[in-house]
């Protein structure tokens, strides 16, 4: 079940989802190694890149053990998109991703991310300034179309692969929907059935089961999971392991999701030192601990711990007896 990204073999496709604020190298790591095959940084703008950008901002920071690594930016500007693209290269990443799908109005009133759905002359300007710009693979990620009135990703798609991009992922909502209602998966399968290139589907994926039906329903070569994998890289272990042998793994004990949100957060202390990583685990440490007994007051306690210790006691005192 490889799969091939232009020159990269890919092992399987098991992508984690792009997701500015939380697919920094810490949680990478412990997605791949629970078997996440295809791993993606979060959104990094082309502009800024180009200005500012050095390897060693923690937004950048990357390794060896990540491969295959794609870099995402966003932008609009081709020649701009072309620039970054070629400094990403020289950082030593595997691929480049483009961002065709962020919904924010922030970036979008820009002209960037989603809003390139509505500017298909555009899309492909950018695809083969960045292409002709680089020797490795690059990818894109897109959304359904910008609205239900303009639904058109499998005409940017198909420009996608004519500007020599090796693979798209598809997320299957529009960008006005933002997050709210359900993928459309069927957008995904018609994707795949017009490329002969990758395609990854992506949304609303949760669970290995979800995970077979989205190979099954669409056809696709990959898929991506974002929402499902934060606290939670085991999901990426139990696809597998439903795909491969039709069983599920143990679930993780108590000990073993306070093992990996401790984990975690020292990976985010190195990086990025103890007080930011104590603000950015607040979030990731409530997902971990989603659906266990206590997780609600352990939330109201959480939100003030500053430090790895008052977290790591935090965990202690309400799930070890
Ligand atoms: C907090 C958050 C941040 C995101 N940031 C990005 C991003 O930087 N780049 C991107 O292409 N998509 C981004 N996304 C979208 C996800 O990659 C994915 O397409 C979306 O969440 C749907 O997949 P899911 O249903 O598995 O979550 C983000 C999503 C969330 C929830």
């Amino acid at each position: 079940m490889s799969l091939q990204i232009g020159s990269l073999t890919v092992q399987m496709g098991l992508a984690l989802a792009p997701m500015a604020g939380i697919t920094n190298y810490p949680f990478r790591l412990l997605a791949k190694e629970q078997g996440c095959s295809l791993l993606y940084s979060e959104m990094i703008s082309a502009r800024g890149l180009l200005h500012n950008g050095s390897r060693n901002s923690s937004l950048l920071y990357f390794t060896d053990q990540e491969r295959p690594i794609g870099f995402q930016l966003f932008g609009s500007d081709p020649l701009i998109m072309a620039r970054a693209a070629v400094k990403l290269e020289s950082l030593g990443v595997d691929f480049i991703d483009l961002n065709l799908g962020c919904p924010t109005r922030k970036i979008t009133r820009n002209g960037e991310g989603g809003a390139l759905m509505r500017e298909p002359g555009r899309c492909s300007e950018i695809f083969e300034a960045v292409v002709k710009a680089v020797s490795c693979p690059v990818t894109v990620k897109l959304r359904k179309g910008w609205s239900e009135q303009s639904v058109n990703v499998v005409e940017i798609a198909a420009r996608a692969e004519e500007a020599g991009i090796r693979a798209v992922t598809v997320h299957g909502r529009t960008v006005e929907q933002g997050y709210s209602g359900r993928a459309d998966w069927d957008i995904i399968r018609q994707v795949k059935e017009e490329l002969t290139i990758v395609v990854i589907g992506n949304g609303d994926v949760d669970s290995p089961q979800s995970a077979e039906a989205m190979f099954s329903d669409c056809g696709c070569d990959g898929v991506m999971i974002g929402r499902a994998a934060r606290g939670n890289p085991w999901i990426f272990k139990e696809i597998l392991s439903w795909l491969k042998e039709g069983r599920l793994p143990e679930p993780p004990s108590i000990d073993q999701i306070i093992a990996m949100s401790l984990k975690h957060f020292s990976l985010l202390s190195e990086l990025k030192g103890e007080a930011a990583a104590a603000r950015e685990m607040r979030r990731h440490t409530s997902w971990y601990i989603r659906g266990l007994p206590g997780a609600a007051a352990a939330r109201q306690q959480l939100i003030r711990a500053s430090n790895f210790k008052e977290t790591e006691t935090i965990l202690h005192n309400l799930y070890r007896s």
